[in-house]
């Protein structure tokens, strides 16, 4: 007999990854996205959007580095229905009115990260969002000079998400994220290597709190239907050469 209940899950928009996931992930919590430059970050967001929008949810997402109409662009090809009023995307690319850095560039990452909680706390007041993109949270870090005042807000600006009940999807081009690593629920990895002179691309969960995942390394290809992940399938990073 079970002897608790189970968290309710929520889809990530890729089958194969809410398996991994044993079901989904766990709402009301923030999630990271790794992964270099290619390895598919922006499009499993526009998964992860597009999955609370055929939900019914209301989806906010923050673009940070591919402008509006490209964004707008790729998640066409993929079949998505980018003209949904249940999805807003907020544009704050370098060549937009919204740029978070371009007023204060030389100052911290902290007071940008805090415009951005403000923005979206604003955002909320007027209408409910369940989901919440920021992709990618890089520049905002790498602009950053201090490194108390980065752990500070980031840690704040997760809270705030909390609080209001939102799940929210980061991704990051750094291989090394420390603060981000502890504070969120947990962290999905996209690896590109080469085996046998072929580039294998391969996800692994490396954190998940408050549930039992999949503990392989999967390989997944993304093509003109988005990402797809092969549970079935095992990645042998000993064969390959790192990318
Ligand atoms: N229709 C497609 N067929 C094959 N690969 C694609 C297709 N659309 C995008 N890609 C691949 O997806 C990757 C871009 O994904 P993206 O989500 O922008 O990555 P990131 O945000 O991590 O930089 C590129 O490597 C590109 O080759
Ligand atoms: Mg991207």
């Amino acid at each position: 007999m079970e002897t608790f209940q189970a968290a309710a899950r929520i889809s990530t928009g890729v089958e194969g990854l809410d398996r991994m996931l044993n079901g989904g992930l766990i709402p009301g919590r923030s999630y990271l996205v790794k992964g270099a430059p290619g390895t598919g970050k922006t499009t499993l967001a526009m998964h992860f959007a597009m999955a609370g929008v055929s939900n019914g949810e209301n989806v906010l997402f923050v673009t940070l580095e591919e402008p509006l109409d490209n964004l707008r662009a790729d998640m066409l090809k993929l079949g998505f229905n980018v003209d949904d009023p249940r999805l807003e995307i907020i544009d704050a690319t370098p060549a937009s009115d919204n740029y978070v850095l371009l007023e204060d560039y030389f100052e911290s990452f902290a007071k940008s990260l805090e415009r951005l909680t403000d923005t979206i706390k604003q955002r909320m007041a007027i209408k409910r969002y369940s989901r919440i993109v920021v992709d990618p949270i890089t520049i905002l870090k790498l602009a950053s000079g201090n490194e108390m005042d980065y752990r500070k807000s980031f840690l704040s600006f997760v809270k705030s998400m909390m609080k209001m009940k939102v799940t929210v999807l980061l991704t990051s081009e750094l291989q090394r994220t420390d603060v981000e690593e502890y504070i969120v629920g947990g962290i999905i990895e996209l690896r590109n290597f080469e085996i046998d002179g072929f580039m294998v691309r391969g996800i692994k969960i490396t954190k998940f709190r408050g549930s039992d995942f999949d503990k392989a390394l999967r390989p997944y290809e993304i093509s003109d239907r988005g990402i797809v992940v092969y549970t079935d399938k095992v990645v042998n990073p000993a064969k390959s050469l790192p990318l």
